[in-house]
């Protein structure tokens, strides 16, 4: 939800802090701030609403001071607007202290209400001002950055990852966390402290996770790590799987179109060391157990979002090859439901950032209901991970641009792994069956290398479409979540109302919206492989095309039946029916770019989002 950074060290903090800001800027861009203790031992911060370019034209025309001790946020809001007063850093004890937030503090206003009561005044309308005007009231009373830490966070609810400096403590930089992301980044003569990594991958590659309830204190030359209580916690080293280049734009317009054509390493990166001699054996399922995985009788996949449909797509592969019943929840519907969850049901979140509170909390509840977890992320040392039984990771590399997309691919390419390692631990798959699932995995990188060569041809449609004020998305099968994820990325990257449909249901209601000249985009299942399915969904394309629908068909090369009655046929490469999804997905998200791009639109930080939400 937001950019976390702080530092320690002889490096030039304004510039540690705005370029860790910079590369966490994905995360929130509504304000952003800093605060430095200057070599003088005084406290300075700057702050501006808007992007991190307008912080950086801020300090451009009012330098501050630097030192060796500072920290930075970049806001995505949620108590306040978006002004320069709601920008963190806030600051308690008479200016001397500086904090900044990320999370939720829930119950802002009773402690709000007890400091007024108590003659202190407030400049904002935030709930971290309140946790700063707290801390600085404590820190008067112990005069110890963390000691005053350990005093407040028992009286915090909800979730936050606080950082502060004081100026009465120079070289010292303080943080806790609680169900939000905090790293260290471990220097040599420095240290750091971020969101996520990316906040100092370019100092360092060694990082720890800081747990949750902890508070962690950095100084130049240490780091201290305890729980809430004062007791020293056990911290692991781990090392950044990717350097600072890999989220950088690289010479791309956009991070969005840099990592659209990263997919196929998303999913040669996920598939490597998963694969011995045509068949799955995925360590991190080894280690979870596969007598664990052999007793597994239902699956419930949590996740939100792009994530969520990724689940939707690999039920159908799990069930079929496996042979479990496989259930998708919305994380923020499962968590406030009642399910029935048995030692043998197996609960899989799905997360590019590891962060999602929606999806963390229901994994969290899952598990203290008695299910066991297992987590697909993309981000080293995240939450979501830490708090599962096992995870897989997806290797497809840091994804930057708000719209999800390599991830995406690379997370059904981990579901089915999974699922075919689970096919044969169950034995529901012979070595044959489970081998031809395999060369069709492996043969996906090249395929959507294939696909990303219709740029050209979506580009010109998403021009000639670029005032187009609504788009309906039509799928059956597995391709049914591929129409819902290419109405959202539509939604989220171009603003233009979108929605996806089982292509079988139009006829139960929404084929009431048709009317001439509405574009529809069909996800056309293979005349091969779906022989079953093809002839119904080219008859869904007829019912619409008789009501002057305008059809944009994604069909496979040589699907001749679509060619009467689509306006536009992007064709994708022959693909088993399972594997369609990870081809005829790329599309989609190309004509949700090209569409924002004419639109002027900023495909990287759409408005209102934010790369991880990490608030209920
Ligand atoms: C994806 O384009 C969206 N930005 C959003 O739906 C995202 O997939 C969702 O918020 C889940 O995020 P996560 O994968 O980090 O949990």
């Amino acid at each position: 939800m937001c950019g976390i950074v702080g530092y320690v060290g002889s490096n030039k903090t304004v510039d540690v802090l705005m370029g860790g800001l910079r590369r966490l800027e994905y995360r929130g861009y509504d304000s952003a701030g800093i605060a430095i203790i200057d070599s003088s031992g005084v406290l300075n911060t700057a702050k501006k609403a808007g992007k991190l370019s307008a912080l950086t034209a801020e300090l451009k025309a009012h330098p501050i001071n630097d030192g060796q001790t500072g920290i930075g946020h970049t806001r995505w809001a949620t108590h306040g607007a978006p002004t320069d007063g709601n920008a963190h850093p806030h600051l308690g004890d008479n200016d001397k202290l500086a904090l900044i937030h990320n999370g939720i503090i829930e119950n802002f206003a009773p402690l709000r209400d007890e400091l007024l009561a108590e003659g202190f005044t407030f400049e904002s309308e935030t709930d971290t001002e309140v946790a700063a005007v707290l801390l600085g009231r404590e820190y008067q009373r112990v005069g110890d950055l963390a000691e005053a830490f350990r005093s407040i966070v028992a009286r915090l609810d909800g979730a936050f990852t606080l950082l502060a400096v004081h100026q009465d403590q120079p070289g010292v930089v303080v943080g806790a966390r609680r169900n939000s992301p905090l790293v260290i980044g471990l220097g040599d003569g420095e240290n750091f402290l971020g969101s996520d990594v990316a906040a100092f991958v370019e100092y360092t590659r060694r990082a720890v996770a800081i747990g949750q309830d902890q508070i962690v204190t950095i100084t130049a030359d240490a780091v201290t790590v305890t729980d809430f209580d004062g007791h020293p916690v056990e911290t692991e080293e781990f090392d950044i799987a990717w350097d600072a280049s890999a989220s950088e734009k690289g010479g791309w317009s956009s991070f969005m179109a840099k990592e659209v054509s990263e997919q196929p390493d998303a999913v040669a990166n996920t598939l490597r060391g998963r694969i011995t001699d045509g068949q799955v054996v995925v360590p991190e399922l080894t280690e979870f157990g596969d007598d664990v995985l052999a007793g597994i009788r239902r699956i419930v996949i949590v996740a939100c979002g792009t994530a969520a449909y990724a689940g939707q797509t690999a039920k159908y592969a799990i069930e079929k090859w496996a042979q479990v019943p496989v259930d998708v929840e919305l994380s923020h519907e499962f968590r406030y439901r009642d399910p029935v969850l048995t030692a043998d049901t197996l609960v899989i979140s799905i997360s590019q950032s590891g962060e999602t509170m929606d999806t963390l909390m229901a994994v969290k509840y899952a598990m203290a209901l008695g299910a066991r977890a297992i987590s697909i992320c993309n981000t080293q040392g995240a939450t979501i991970p830490r708090e599962s039984d096992a995870v897989i990771y997806t290797h497809a590399g840091p994804e930057v641009a708000v719209a999800s997309t390599k991830a995406f691919v690379a997370q059904i390419t981990a579901l089915y792994l999974f699922a075919l390692h689970l096919a044969r631990v169950r034995g529901s798959l012979t070595e044959a069956e489970q081998a031809a699932q395999v060369a069709e995995l492996q043969a996906i990188p090249e395929k959507i290398q294939a696909v990303l060569g219709v740029e050209d041809e979506v580009r010109q449609l998403a021009r000639w479409m670029s005032d187009t004020r609504a788009v309906l998305f039509l799928g059956r099968h597995v391709g049914f979540p591929i129409a819902l994820e290419g109405a959202l990325k539509l939604k989220e990257l171009a603003y233009i109302h979108a929605e996806g449909f089982a292509a079988g249901e139009l006829k139960h209601g929404p084929i009431a919206l048709i009317e001439p000249g509405q574009p529809v985009f069909v996800v056309v299942p293979s005349p091969r492989g779906s022989a079953h399915l093809h002839p119904k969904v080219v008859s869904n394309i007829q019912e619409i095309r008789a009501r002057g629908a305008r059809i944009i068909a994604i069909a496979e090369v040589g699907d001749a039946a679509v060619l009467p009655f689509a306006e536009t046929v992007i064709h994708i490469p022959l693909a088993a029916p399972l594997f369609e999804p990870l081809l005829a997905v790329v599309p989609l998200q190309m004509f949700a770019m090209e569409l924002a791009i004419a639109k002027g639109l900023d495909v990287d930080q759409p408005r209102n989002l934010a790369k991880s939400v990490t608030v209920e």
